[in-house]
C-alpha cells in the first residue's frame, strides 16, 4: 500500500534535471508538432487528447521539472508551499528560478495569463487563474490578463463575432470573480486593445519565419492566414510590461502546458528585441469527466462543470462521470478501484480534498473500501457549493468590468 501511495505522490524531477540546454533556441528544444502528435496523444494550444505522460511532455517540450530547489525558493518567499505545487499539479517551468530570484531581490515582476473566449468557463480554466491570484497576493505583482477573442474567432469556422463577444463578456465576469486586485490587474481584449499590442506584435512577427511557425504550431496549407498571423498577438503581452515600465521587466506566465508553443517562439525573439525571455509555470490539465484521457474542454460540455451550470446539471454530469471503478460492487470490494485512472479522484484531489484526505481516499479506493457513488456524491456536493459561491461573485462583477479594462478603454457589450 505504501508503494502505491509513493507512486501517487512521486515526483521524479531529479531524473530529468539535465533537460534544457540553453545554448539552443526554445523552438529548437521543443518538438516539431508532428513528433509529439502521435495517433492517441495530442497537446496543442487548441486540442488536448489522450493519456498524457507529463514526464514525457517535459522532455519533448524541453521544459524543466519543478524540483525541490524551486519549492525551497517558493518557501523562502511565501513561507509555505502551495498545495498545487506540493501535488505537482504545477509540474514544469521555464526560468522560474530566475523569476523567484528577482522576487526575492525585491524586483518588480509582472504576471501574465489569459483566456480564449470560445465558450463558457469551466473549472479547469479556473485552476491557473486561482493560482495566479495566489501569486499576485504573495508577490504583490501586476497582472495582465489577455482575452484572445481574435484567436477564437479565427480558429472556429462556425463561430460568429457576436457569439465570441458574448463569451468574452461572460468570461470577463468569471475572471473578475476570481478576486484579482483591481488596482494591479488589467484585462486586455485583443479586438479592443489591439493598438497597444500591434506595434510589439509587428516586431515579433518580423522575426519569426513561416517554417518555424509551421513546425511549432502544425500550421498547414489549409490553415487560414488569420491563424498563421495570430501567434505574435498572444506573444505581445510578454513584452508590454517592459514598455509600460520603460525598462526590461521580468514576466511570469502561469498556464496549463498546452499554451507552451506560444512561449517557445516568444522566448526565441525576446533577447533579440532587448527583453527578458518570458518565464512560465506550467500546470497539468483537469481531466475530462467522461473519459480516461483528454482535458475538460468548453467545446465538449459533457466533459466539464461550467461556472454557469445549474445545480441539477452539475449533479447529472458528475453522476454520469467515468470512474476507475469495477463493473460491480462485489468486484470493487474484491479488487479495489483504479484511482489513478479516475477523473473523479483527480478532480477531488486537485480541487477539493486536502492532501491527507486525498491520500486516504486513494488508499480506501484501491483497497476496495470505497465505492464510486461516494466519491461522486462528494464531488457533486463540493462542486455545487463552489459554483454557487462563484455565481454570486459573477453577479457582482457586472458593475466592475470597467475598473479592470486596460487603459480604461471600455468593453461595450
Ligand atoms: P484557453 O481559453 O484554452 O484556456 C485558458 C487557460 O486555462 C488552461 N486550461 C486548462 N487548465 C486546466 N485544465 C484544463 N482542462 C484546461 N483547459 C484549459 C489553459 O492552459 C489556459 O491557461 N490562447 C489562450 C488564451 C491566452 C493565454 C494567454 C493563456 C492568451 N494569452 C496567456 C494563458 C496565458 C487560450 O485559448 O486559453
Amino acid at each position: 500500500m505504501n508503494k502505491d501511495l509513493n507512486k501517487l505522490n512521486s515526483h521524479n524531477s531529479d531524473e530529468i534535471s539535465s533537460i534544457g540546454n540553453d545554448s539552443l533556441g526554445d523552438t529548437d528544444k521543443g518538438p516539431k508538432n508532428s513528433e509529439y502528435e502521435d495517433a492517441s496523444v495530442r497537446v496543442t494550444p487548441w486540442d488536448v487528447e489522450g493519456q498524457i505522460d507529463y514526464d514525457r511532455l517535459i522532455k519533448e517540450f524541453g521544459t524543466q521539472s519543478i524540483d525541490s530547489d524551486i519549492l525551497e525558493q517558493f518557501k523562502k518567499i511565501t513561507g509555505e508551499v502551495h498545495p498545487l505545487l506540493k501535488l505537482h499539479y504545477f509540474f514544469s517551468h521555464r526560468d522560474l528560478d530566475f523569476i523567484l530570484h528577482k522576487v526575492e531581490g525585491g524586483e518588480k515582476i509582472y504576471l501574465y495569463t489569459g483566456r480564449g473566449p470560445s465558450g463558457m468557463v469551466h473549472m479547469g480554466h479556473l485552476m491557473p487563474w486561482m493560482f495566479t491570484k495566489y501569486l499576485q497576493d504573495k508577490f504583490g505583482s501586476k497582472l495582465l490578463f489577455q482575452l484572445t477573442d481574435d484567436e477564437k474567432f479565427l480558429y472556429s469556422q462556425d463561430r460568429t463575432r457576436e457569439e465570441i463577444k458574448r463569451f468574452t463578456y461572460e468570461n470577463i465576469l468569471d475572471i473578475i470573480s476570481i478576486g484579482f486586485d483591481p488596482s494591479n490587474t488589467k484585462i486586455i481584449v485583443d479586438t479592443v486593445h489591439i493598438k497597444h499590442l500591434y506595434p510589439i506584435a509587428l516586431e515579433i512577427a518580423k522575426r519569426i519565419t513561416f517554417s518555424t511557425s509551421k513546425a511549432v504550431f502544425g500550421f498547414s496549407g489549409s490553415t487560414n492566414i488569420g491563424m498563421i498571423g495570430f501567434p505574435p498577438i498572444q506573444a505581445a503581452p510578454c513584452f508590454l510590461p517592459s514598455i509600460i515600465e520603460g525598462r526590461p521587466t521580468p514576466v511570469l506566465i502561469p498556464a496549463a502546458i498546452d499554451q507552451d508553443p506560444y512561449w517557445r517562439i516568444t522566448r526565441d525573439v525576446a533577447e533579440k528585441m532587448g527583453f527578458y525571455k518570458p518565464a512560465q509555470i506550467h500546470s497539468k490539465f483537469l481531466p475530462s469527466l467522461n473519459a480516461t484521457g483528454g482535458k475538460m474542454s468548453s467545446s465538449k460540455p459533457e466533459t466539464a462543470v461550467f461556472t454557469t451550470d445549474e445545480p441539477e446539471v452539475i449533479e447529472k454530469k458528475v453522476c454520469s462521470a467515468y470512474t476507475g471503478g469495477q463493473a460491480t460492487v462485489a468486484l470493487q470490494r474484491l479488487y479495489g478501484g483504479n484511482a489513478l485512472g479516475c477523473p473523479v479522484f483527480w478532480y477531488l484531489r486537485y480541487f477539493f480534498d486536502d492532501q491527507k484526505e486525498s491520500d486516504e481516499r486513494f488508499v480506501k479506493c484501491i483497497s476496495g473500501n470505497l465505492l464510486c457513488g461516494e466519491c461522486k456524491s462528494d464531488l457533486a456536493r463540493e462542486s455545487k457549493s463552489f459554483i454557487a459561491a462563484l455565481k454570486m461573485r459573477r453577479e457582482k462583477a457586472k458593475d466592475r468590468i470597467q475598473k479592470y479594462m486596460y487603459e480604461n478603454e471600455p468593453f461595450e457589450f
